[in-house]
C-alpha cells in the first residue's frame, strides 16, 4: 500500500500525521491510516482530541491520481471522510501547506480548520474533466458562500491562508501549526462538549434560496472561461442542489451521481491524458535520469522586442535576473517601456504589489554592449527571423559568452544545427521556442540539435519547469512540431475558401468544434503580408492554397494591422467583422484555378482541417521529431489553443479509432484529390494492429525526417 498515517501522542491528544512523500495524496495506505488512527483515537480513553497534518511542505495534495481508471483498493475516501466527521473526538485540521482536491475535502470533514501562513487551499478537480466529489460541492458553500464557492470550483484556482481566513473556510492562521493546533483544540475540548460540523451550517444555503442570481452568474464564467467542458455545468448543479436541499446526505447522494457522470465522461479521459502528458514531457527517453542540470544564475536576452520582452519577463517573474541587450537605444527604450507596462498592468490588476514589481522590474537590467553578457548562464536570441542575422550574432555570443553557458535561439522555424554550426560550442546551442506573448502562454518547444548534449537539453527542460511553461522537445526540423502542424491545418482552411466556404463560416464551424480561434481570424491576427512577402521574395509561384491570401495582401488587407483582411475590423477594435467585398475576388480565385464553387458543410470543414492536423502529426511522431503523441497534444493545446476537454488531436484520433481516422482520410483524399489525406505509414500500421498513437519508433524504424533546404513548411514561416 502506498503511503501511511503517523500517530503519536502528545498532553492527551492524538497527532495524525499523514506521510506519502513529496505532497501527500490520499493513496490506499493514507485512507486506510487515516481511517484506523482514527478508530484508535476513539477507543482510547486517554485521547481528548485530535490534530491532523501533513509530512513536509503538504497537507494532502489530492487524490491519487494514479489510481483513476484502475480498481481502487482498500477503505474507500469516503469511509474515511464518514470517519473523521463523526469521530468521537473534536478533530482539527493543521494544515501545514497546500490542501487541494481530497486534501480540502479532508479538512472540510474536520470540525475546525487552522492553516500556515504558507498554506493554501483549493479544489482543482474542474481541469481534470471532475467535480469535487468528497463532499466539496456541499460543504465549501456552507463555509465560504456559493458565489466564492463556485468561483474556486469553476476556475480551479486555490487561495492563500489569507484569503481562506476572509472567506470562511478556515478558523485561524498559524506560526507554529502543530503546536498552536494542540493548543487550540485542548481548549475546544475542554470548554465544549458539541463540536461544529460543516454539513449542518445552512445559514448561507438558506439565504441563497430562491434567487437564481449567483447560479446564473456561475454559468456565465463558465461558459466564458470553460466553453465545451461538461464538469462545470454538473459543480453548479450540485451546489443548486445544495442550496434547495435541506437533507445534506441528500446533496450529498447528488453530487455522487453528478461526479460518476463525470467520471465516465470521455472529457475526464482527455484532461487527465493531458494532465500526465504535460507531466511525461519532461522526460527524454535518450537522456539518462541522472543527467547533470546546469546552476542557471542569470539569463541574457537579444532582441528587446514581441518576444525577447516577454521572455525577459519569465525569467525575472522566476526569480532569475536577465540582462537584455537590443542593437540600439530607440528599440530598446521601447522594448524596456513595453515590459514596465505589462507590469504596471499587473499592479493595477491586483495581480502584483508595487513592492513586487519594483523588485521584479528591478531585476532586468539593459544594455546595448553584447560584453554585459559574458557572465551569463543561458543567452536567448530573439532578434528578427533570419538566419544570416542569427550567424552572425551566435559567433559573436560565442566569442563573449562565458565557456560552459548556453545559446539558445527563439526562431520560430530556422534550422538550430546551422546556427549551432557557427560557433565552438554547438554541444551547447539548443532551440526556445517560446510562443506569443511569451509572459503568459504556457508552451515552450525545445528545440534539440545534432549536437546539442544531454546537459543542454535537461538544463533547458529544467528552465522551463522552473518558467512554469509546458517544455516539449522536438528533434530540429521544419516547423518543429507546432508550426508545422499548423502549416497543414491553415492550408486546408484555405483550400476550403477557394472550394466555395467563407472565412466565417469555416472560423465558426471550427470554433464549435472547441479551437480558441478559428483560421482565418488567427490569420488576420499575425498579418497575411508576412508569407506574401516570403513568396515573392523566393520568386515561386505561390501555391494554391496561398492564392486567395495574397491576393487580398495585393490589395493591402493584411489582416488586423491594416484593419482590413479576410475580415473588417473598427478602428480600435479587434472584433471581426464581415466583409462582403472580398467575395468577389474568392470567387475570381476560385475560378481563375478551375474550381467550381460548391457548398460545404460544417461537417466537411471540421473533419478536413482536424485531419490534416492527425494525419501530419503522425508523421511528426513517425520521424521521431516529436517523442510520444501526447507531446503533440500538449503542444497543440498550449499553444494553439485546441480545446483541452479533447484532449489534443492525438488523442482525439485515438478516441475516434484510428479505423475510422482512415476511413475518412480515404474518403477526403477521393473527394479533393489533395495527398494531404493520404494516410500516414503510422497510422495505416497502428490501425492494422489495433493500436493506438503513442511512442515514437524506436530509432531504427523511424521515417526519415523532412529536410530544411527541400520542406515547403520551412519555406512559410
Ligand atoms: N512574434 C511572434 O509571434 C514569434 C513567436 C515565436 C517565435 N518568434 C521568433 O522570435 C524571434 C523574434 O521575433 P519578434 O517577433 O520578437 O521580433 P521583433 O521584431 O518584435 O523584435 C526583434 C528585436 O530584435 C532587435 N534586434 C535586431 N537585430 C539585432 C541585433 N543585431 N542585436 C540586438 N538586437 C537586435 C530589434 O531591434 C527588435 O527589438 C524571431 O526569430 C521570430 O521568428 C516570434
Amino acid at each position: 500500500m502506498k503511503g501511511t498515517v503517523l500517530y503519536e501522542v502528545q498532553e492527551n491528544v492524538a497527532i495524525l500525521t499523514v506521510d506519502n512523500p513529496p505532497v501527500n495524496p490520499l493513496s490506499d495506505g493514507v485512507r486506510t491510516g487515516l481511517y484506523e488512527c482514527i478508530t484508535n483515537a476513539e477507543d482510547d480513553d486517554s485521547i481528548d482530541a485530535v490534530v491532523l497534518t501533513g509530512n513536509g511542505r503538504a497537507f494532502i495534495a489530492g487524490a491519487d491520481i494514479s489510481e483513476f481508471g484502475g480498481n481502487v483498493e482498500g477503505i474507500s475516501l469516503n469511509d474515511v471522510f464518514k470517519k473523521l466527521e463523526f469521530c468521537k473526538k473534536p478533530i482539527v485540521a493543521a494544515i501545514n501547506g497546500i490542501a487541494l482536491g481530497g486534501g480540502l475535502e479532508t479538512a472540510l470533514c474536520c470540525n475546525y480548520r487552522i492553516a500556515s501562513k504558507t498554506a493554501f487551499v483549493g479544489l482543482p478537480e474542474v481541469n481534470l474533466g471532475l467535480l469535487p466529489g468528497g463532499g466539496g460541492t456541499q460543504r465549501l458553500p456552507r463555509l465560504a458562500g456559493p458565489a466564492e464557492a463556485l468561483k474556486m470550483m469553476l476556475t480551479g484556482s486555490h487561495v492563500s491562508a489569507k484569503q481562506a481566513l476572509d472567506l470562511g473556510i478556515i478558523d485561524n492562521i498559524a506560526e507554529d501549526i502543530v503546536t498552536e493546533s494542540i493548543e487550540f483544540i485542548k481548549e475546544k475540548a475542554k470548554s465544549t462538549e458539541i463540536h461544529p460540523k460543516v454539513r449542518d451550517f445552512n445559514e448561507k444555503m438558506i439565504e441563497a434560496r430562491g434567487n437564481d442570481t449567483v447560479l446564473l452568474e456561475a454559468q456565465a464564467m463558465a461558459a466564458k472561461g470553460r466553453k465545451g467542458q461538461f464538469a462545470p455545468g454538473q459543480i453548479i448543479k450540485c451546489v443548486e442542489a445544495a442550496i434547495n436541499i435541506d437533507d445534506f446526505d441528500e446533496g450529498l447522494k447528488k453530487e455522487g451521481d453528478y461526479f460518476l457522470e463525470c467520471l465516465v465522461h470521455p472529457q475526464r479521459e482527455a484532461m487527465i491524458h493531458i494532465f500526465f502528458g504535460e507531466r511525461a514531457a519532461s522526460k527524454i527517453s535518450d537522456v539518462p535520469k541522472d543527467t547533470k542540470i546546469m546552476d542557471i544564475k542569470k539569463a541574457g536576452i537579444i532582441g528587446s522586442g514581441t518576444m525577447g520582452g516577454g521572455i525577459a519577463m519569465c525569467f525575472a517573474n522566476a526569480g532569475i535576473p536577465v540582462h537584455i541587450i537590443d542593437q540600439d537605444q530607440e528599440n530598446l527604450d521601447r522594448g524596456i517601456s513595453v515590459i514596465e507596462k505589462n507590469y504596471d498592468f499587473m499592479v493595477n490588476r491586483g495581480r502584483l504589489t508595487s513592492e513586487q514589481k519594483e523588485s521584479i522590474f528591478g531585476s532586468i537590467s539593459t544594455g546595448l554592449d553584447y560584453k554585459d553578457l559574458s557572465d551569463c548562464d543561458i543567452v536567448i536570441e530573439a532578434v528578427y527571423e533570419n538566419l544570416e542575422l542569427k550567424h552572425e550574432i551566435f559567433k559573436s555570443l560565442d566569442e563573449i559568452v562565458k565557456e560552459g553557458a548556453i545559446l539558445a535561439s527563439n526562431t520560430s522555424g530556422l534550422d538550430i544545427d546551422s546556427i549551432a554550426s557557427v560557433t565552438n560550442r554547438p554541444e551547447l546551442v539548443v532551440g526556445t521556442h517560446f510562443f506569443s506573448p511569451a509572459n503568459i502562454m504556457r508552451l515552450l518547444e525545445v528545440v534539440r540539435g545534432k549536437q546539442t548534449s544531454d546537459e543542454t537539453l535537461a538544463t533547458v527542460m529544467a528552465i522551463g519547469k522552473k518558467l512554469r511553461k509546458a517544455a516539449v522537445v522536438s528533434l530540429n526540423a521544419p516547423g518543429f512540431i507546432g508550426n508545422r502542424m499548423l502549416f497543414r491545418y491553415t492550408a486546408q482552411a484555405n483550400m476550403l475558401l477557394l472550394e466555395g466556404a467563407l472565412p466565417h463560416q469555416v472560423d465558426q464551424a471550427l470554433e464549435s468544434f472547441g479551437l480558441n480561434m478559428g483560421p482565418f481570424r488567427m490569420m488576420d491576427l499575425v498579418g497575411l503580408d508576412l508569407g506574401w512577402r516570403a513568396r515573392k521574395l523566393s520568386g515561386k509561384e505561390s501555391p494554391l492554397h496561398a492564392k486567395i491570401g495574397d491576393e487580398l495582401c495585393e490589395q493591402n488587407r493584411y489582416g488586423q494591422k491594416s484593419k482590413a483582411g479576410y475580415y473588417n475590423y473598427s478602428e480600435g477594435s479587434r472584433a471581426p467583422n464581415p466583409a462582403p467585398e472580398n467575395e468577389k475576388t474568392y470567387e475570381k480565385i476560385s475560378c481563375e484555378n478551375g474550381f467550381t464553387r460548391r457548398e460545404i458543410s460544417d461537417e466537411e470543414i471540421v473533419d478536413r482541417c482536424i485531419l490534416a492536423l492527425i494525419n501530419e502529426g503522425a508523421d511528426i511522431l513517425s520521424e521521431g521529431v516529436a517523442q510520444r503523441a501526447a507531446d503533440i497534444d500538449v503542444v497543440y493545446i498550449n499553444g494553439y489553443g485546441f480545446p483541452i476537454w479533447r484532449g489534443g488531436p492525438m488523442h482525439h484520433a485515438n478516441a475516434m479509432g484510428l479505423d475510422k481516422v482512415i476511413e475518412k482520410l480515404e474518403k477526403y483524399r477521393e473527394i479533393t484529390g489533395n495527398d494531404v489525406y493520404k494516410p500516414s505509414d503510422m497510422l495505416l500500421k497502428l490501425a492494422k494492429e489495433g493500436g493506438k498513437l503513442g511512442e515514437a519508433p524506436n530509432k531504427t524504424e523511424r521515417k526519415e525526417k523532412l529536410d530544411f533546404a527541400m520542406s515547403s513548411v520551412a519555406n512559410n514561416f
